[in-house]
């Protein structure tokens, strides 16, 4: 059942979802390569803690760290390691950040140097697909009028949609209804009410959509190998359209 928040629970959510946007940045400012993913997830648990706020990620479903840091055909849910980065690689970089009872969540795709055209490609269009996808999104918008906007703008340009993980509700809970699902059809899902908060966050594939899960229980690679990204924002949906909370 979705929760819909008051002005008064929304007005709470700025905070934490204000500290995961500058989060995001501060790791934009300093990722580089010769940095291990163990290293970016110090800043990240250091940055929300020094703003008085809680990493929800750490200890979630057993998850070790407290930002999930996903390495070229890592999708999403990559666990900090001993891995270090190097020039040419794509990096996603997904926390979330408790504070005032509430979570904020959100997720940024970062080159390392210089990167491939297809890399390139692949992070600028999916964040294209974030925008495309709350594109006329206001109350009263189907759910998958998001997803089928994302999978269209993927699609045409030659990348694929993971359908194994979605977007979803946030507030209290890190994950609440609905699931929002970055494929669909138009027209067709719940109409969403006005102060519904929910995290859109297309993770798009170069190659084939197709997901694997490793031994460790949650890395997501891609079975064919190629590289994938993604991007996400935390958004109020509003009767005149989204006020997007961690931008
Ligand atoms: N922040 C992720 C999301 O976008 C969830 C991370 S799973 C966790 O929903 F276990 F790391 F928390
Ligand atoms: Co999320």
């Amino acid at each position: 059942m979705i929760v819909v928040k008051s002005e008064e629970e929304i007005a709470r959510m700025r905070e934490p979802c204000a500290i995961v946007r500058d989060c995001l940045a501060h790791v934009g400012e300093r990722i580089a390569a010769g940095m291990t993913t163990r290293e970016v997830d110090a800043l990240v648990e250091q940055f929300i803690r020094a703003h008085g706020a809680i990493p929800s990620c750490l200890g979630y479903g057993g998850f070790p760290a407290s930002a999930c840091v996903s390495v070229n055909e890592v999708v999403v849910h990559g666990i900090p390691g001993d891995r270090v980065l190097r020039e040419g690689d794509i990096v996603s970089v997904d926390l979330c950040a408790y504070k005032n009872g509430f979570h904020g969540d959100g997720a940024r795709t970062f080159r390392i140097g210089k990167v491939s055209a297809e890399k390139d490609k692949l992070v600028r269009v999916t964040e294209e697909c974030f925008f495309a996808g709350i594109e006329g999104l206001r109350a009263g918008t189907p759910l998958n009028d998001i997803g089928s906007r994302v999978q269209k703008h993927a699609e045409e340009n030659g990348f694929s949609v993971i359908r194994a993980y979605t977007g979803h509700g946030i507030g209290r809970e890190m994950h609440e209804d609905p699931a929002v699902p970055n494929f669909g059809r138009q027209g067709t899902g719940m109409r969403l009410p006005a102060g519904a908060v929910i995290c859109v966050e297309p993770m798009i594939a170069a190659g084939k959509w197709r997901v694997e899960v490793l031994p460790d229980g949650w890395t997501a690679v891609m079975a064919d190998g190629r590289p994938a990204a993604h991007y996400e924002n935390t958004l109020v949906v509003r009767e005149d359209g989204v006020e997007i909370l961690t931008l």
